[in-house]
This record gives structure tokens, C-alpha cells and sequence, in this order.
């Protein structure tokens, strides 16, 4: 009775283990693909929507990775401000050795920026959209490229919080529709969240993570649920240090400091804060309280300061003020 327990045990650990080797075995396969469409010749092309903090960082990290990569946006200043950031990381990549002459001049060749959204989505593999996290913006968008994107093309929000069902449901193609979540700086993190909405295909899931690991990221995947993993727990810390603030525990330096030396965090809440944008902060905030309840309601404090315009470093001062180190 025992053995033939144990018997049926080892039988199905096998099976599973041969599961998932033939699941990895997919996945490799889907990385030759893109590898080989590499060295082909045929530039997998990746379009990034919108410019901010975020865009920016994800159209440097596909050029890096090999994609022809264009960079839209409807604001010129964002356009102009992100054409010299990427400059300069591909720059600082180069100094540091991270990248030769030759690849970087490459991959600067494969990045184009651009105010043509419906022109580029039409060729695109892979989009991946970074607009502010409003769902009527997201909405707009994702209504064009549903219009435009040939059928084959994946679709991916950088959503922080938001559903990717919801955003699917905006298409005709909700099973290539996910969220891949990057995280900020894009350049410098390792993680791509990968959630999967309830429509999201296998394959749709396998080819967002190949990309990802083409970009050098390494991925978990997550079903879909407000806030996945690393928002839910990042936005609650981030709005506790404000009522933290606004209950006058700490200054902001002495907040921010006994989180890292006594939590091992390497950021402080309030730097990590004015580095994500107080303003996207806020918004998430405002998606997780309407959809997981009140330990999310917003601290007035951080509301203040987004009226007040103190977005964090984009705008020269958050809760720090950078006014001196922000460029023009
Ligand atoms: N900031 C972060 O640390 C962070 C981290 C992970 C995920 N996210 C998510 O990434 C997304 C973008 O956030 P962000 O911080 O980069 O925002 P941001 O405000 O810095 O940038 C948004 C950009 O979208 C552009 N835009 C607005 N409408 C557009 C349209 N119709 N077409 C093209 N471009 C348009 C704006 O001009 C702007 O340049 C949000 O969903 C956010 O939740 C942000």
C-alpha cells in the first residue's frame, strides 16, 4: 500500500517535472525565435507610448536589447527631454564599458522617436504602452491600436495597479493583451511583473516573458489582482510614511533614513516616492482604495502636494527639492 503510494507519487513528480521542462523548452524556443529573427536581420519592432519617466527608460532598454524601437509621444518637450536622456545612458553605458562604441552606436540607430502613433502601432510586434495611469487615457489608446496593430502584434500596459482584463476588454484581442511591469529606474531593475488578465493566452504570457528576458530582465509572472505583488506593498509603505509625515513622527531625511538603515531598504520612501512621481503615486493610491478599500485612502499630505505641483524630481522638487540638479 505504502510503495505503491509512494509509487503513484514519484509517477506524478515525474510527470509534472516533465511538464514543466517541456513549459521551459517553450519558452527557450520562443527566445531562438527571437534570437534567430535577430540575426535574420528581421528587428523585432517595439513600440513604446508615452515618453515620462517610464517610457523612456523601457525604449532604452529594448534598443539595448536588440528591437527596433520607436518612441511616441504627444508632447514635444517629452519627446525632446527623453531623446537626450537615453543619450545620456547610452553614453554613461559606453563610459562604463557596459556597451561598446560600435553597439551603441547600433542601438542609438535602432531608436527613432516619434509623434506618429497610428504609423508606427501598424508593423509593431510588441507595443508596450506608458501613459499616465488614468484608465480613460489608457482606454483612448488602446482603442487606436486595436484599430491599427496587425493581429499577430502583443499588447502590453506598464500599468502599475490597473487590470489588464479591463484594458483587454478595451480590444478584440484581449488574449494578446497583459501587463508587463517595469520597474524604475527601468535601466538599472532587474524585475518585469508579468500579469496575466483573464483572457491572457499561453502564448501571449511566453512571448511578454522572451522579451523581457531579450531587454535583460528577469520576470515573475502573477495573476491579475489590483496592485499585483510589488505595487500593492509599495504604495501602502509610501502613503504610511506620509501620515507619518503629516503626524510630525520625523522629518522626511530622518523617515527615509530609518527606513533603510533599520528595514535594509535601499531607498527611503519618500526618495523612492519623488523618483516614481508623487502625481503616479497618488493615482494608484486612489485605483487601490477604490478597489481594495479604505488602508488605501490617500494621506491629505500627499494630495497637497500634487496640488501644489511638488511631483518629485521631474518637476525639480517633490517632498526633496532637485531644483538644482534638474536640467531644462
Ligand atoms: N513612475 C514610476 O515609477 C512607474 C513605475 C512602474 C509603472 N509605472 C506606470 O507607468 C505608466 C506611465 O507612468 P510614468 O511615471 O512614466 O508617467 P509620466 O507622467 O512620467 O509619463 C506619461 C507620458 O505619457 C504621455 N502621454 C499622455 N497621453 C498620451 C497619448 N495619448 N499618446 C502618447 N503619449 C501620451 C505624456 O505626454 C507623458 O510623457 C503609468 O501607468 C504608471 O502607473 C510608473
Amino acid at each position: 500500500m505504502k510503495g505503491g503510494q509512494g509509487g503513484t507519487l514519484n509517477g506524478e513528480y515525474q510527470i509534472k517535472k516533465l511538464a514543466a521542462l517541456l513549459k521551459l523548452r517553450a519558452l527557450h524556443l520562443r527566445v531562438l525565435v527571437f534570437m534567430y529573427r535577430k540575426e535574420e536581420g528581421l528587428m523585432m519592432k517595439v513600440v513604446v507610448i508615452g515618453s515620462g519617466v517610464m517610457g523612456r527608460g523601457i525604449a532604452y532598454t529594448a534598443a539595448a536589447g536588440g528591437f527596433s524601437t520607436v518612441l511616441v509621444d504627444v508632447d514635444e518637450k517629452q519627446l525632446k527631454s527623453a531623446e537626450r536622456e537615453i543619450g545620456l545612458l547610452f553614453e554613461k553605458a559606453a563610459a562604463s564599458g557596459r556597451m561598446g562604441h560600435e553597439e551603441r552606436e547600433e542601438a542609438g540607430r535602432r531608436l527613432v522617436y516619434s509623434h506618429f502613433l497610428v504609423e508606427h502601432v501598424q508593423d509593431a510586434d510588441l507595443i508596450i504602452e506608458a501613459v499616465p495611469e488614468v484608465m480613460e487615457i489608457k482606454r483612448s489608446i488602446f482603442e487606436v491600436i486595436d484599430q491599427h496593430a496587425h493581429h499577430n502584434c502583443l499588447v502590453a500596459t506598464n500599468t502599475s495597479t490597473m487590470s489588464p482584463t479591463e484594458i483587454g476588454s478595451f480590444t478584440k484581442r484581449p488574449d494578446k493583451v497583459i501587463a508587463m511591469h517595469f520597474f524604475n529606474p527601468v535601466h538599472k531593475m532587474k524585475l518585469v511583473e508579468i500579469v496575466r488578465g483573464l483572457e491572457t493566452s499561453d502564448e501571449t504570457a511566453e512571448a511578454a516573458q522572451a522579451a523581457a528576458v531579450q531587454m535583460g530582465k528577469e520576470t515573475v509572472i502573477v495573476k491579475e489582482f489590483p496592485g499585483f505583488v510589488t505595487s500593492r506593498i509599495s504604495a501602502l509603505v509610501g502613503n504610511e510614511a506620509f501620515y507619518m509625515l503629516q503626524e510630525g513622527i520625523g522629518s522626511p531625511a530622518e523617515i527615509d533614513r530609518a527606513i533603510k538603515l533599520g528595514l535594509n531598504y535601499p531607498m527611503g520612501p519618500f526618495e523612492l516616492g519623488d523618483l516614481v512621481g508623487l502625481d503616479t503615486r497618488l493615482n494608484n493610491l486612489r485605483y487601490l482604495h477604490e478597489k481594495l478599500g479604505e488602508k488605501y485612502r490617500p494621506a491629505p499630505l500627499l494630495e497637497q502636494y500634487v496640488k501644489a505641483g511638488r511631483l518629485g524630481r521631474k518637476t525639480g522638487r517633490g517632498v526633496y527639492d532637485y531644483s538644482l540638479s534638474v536640467k531644462k
